[in-house]
């Protein structure tokens, strides 16, 4: 892989790259369609990385529909598809990790200890073998976003990442690949993440500026989705993951919402058109 993209680059081609865990949905393809637009070459990435799951999260059951996530790709006119073994990644003589700092603990973190040092290390590893001079992450990822642009500042790394929007379902679900271990009656209550999304960023347009009375705004429309649980949903500092003393146009309201055994989780940029 590494070889090939350096020919390219050696060859004057800008190289666009999105990482994925495969099981592509709707979100990859609008990554890979940005991708396309921008850059010579697309490199997308299919590797379920073993080091960001904790040990009773969903490693072996995270769907891997490699055929299908091929075509798709191939659909979408992809120059390279990098579908590396475990072991190729992650030798038995690898030893370095990148240890993402403080903002790692907030949010996802604090409840997946662990989580981001395993994606800033696939995400630098999978950089340097794809060469890329932009990459495309999803906005429903919000931590992991920020968290990849503080990577490639402290490390200097030459390239551009480019967020792009969440795409939903036409009820307003966030397109995501644990969507598929939802039933039927969790399915059909998952929209409320959305709506509750949709009334705290309506109650900020109409002057509510204090973050416990957004949040509260969110979590009473979360808890009416029945077997829920709400691991957070909480204003925050769209750079330091803080909570604000007040929210500000670019605060970031986060929700994480376990419905039965799946986690589901999404975000709101407050004062901003839905992104
Ligand atoms: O967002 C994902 O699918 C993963 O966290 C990523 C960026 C591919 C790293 O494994």
């Amino acid at each position: 892989m590494q070889e090939q993209a350096i020919a390219w680059r050696h060859a004057g081609d800008d190289i666009g790259f999105v990482p994925t865990m495969g099981a592509l949905h709707g979100g990859h393809e609008s990554l890979v369609t940005r991708a396309r637009k921008e850059n010579r070459r697309v490199i997308a990435s299919i590797f379920v990385n073993p080091a960001q799951f904790g040990p009773n999260e969903d490693l072996d059951a995270y769907p891997r529909p490699f055929e299908a996530d091929r075509a798709r790709l191939a659909a979408l006119g992809v120059d390279a598809i990098f579908h590396p073994p475990v072991d190729q990644i992650y030798p038995p003589a690898f030893k370095t990790h990148v240890d993402p700092g403080p903002l790692a603990e907030a949010l996802e973190g604090k409840i997946r200890p662990g989580h981001f040092a395993g994606v800033l290390t696939v995400v630098l590893k999978l950089f340097n073998l794809t060469q890329p001079k932009r990459a495309y992450f999803g906005q429903k990822d919000f931590q992991q976003l920020v968290l990849v642009r503080q990577l490639v500042r402290d490390f200097g790394l030459p390239i551009r990442i480019v967020a792009c929007p969440t795409v939903r379902q036409p009820d307003g679900l966030a397109l995501s690949s644990r969507n598929a271990y939802l039933d039927p009656a969790q399915r059909a209550a998952a929209p409320a993440i959305s709506r509750a999304l949709d009334a705290a960023a309506k109650a900020f347009a109409a002057g509510s500026t204090q973050p416990a009375e957004l949040e509260s705004v969110a979590r009473s429309i979360l808890q009416g989705i029945p077997g829920s649980t709400i691991e957070y949903a909480a204003v925050v500092d769209e750079t330091t993951l803080r909570a604000p003393s007040r929210a500000i146009a670019g605060s970031v309201l986060a929700v994480a919402v376990k419905l039965g055994s799946t986690r589901l989780i999404d975000n709101v940029v407050l004062g901003a058109e839905r992104l």
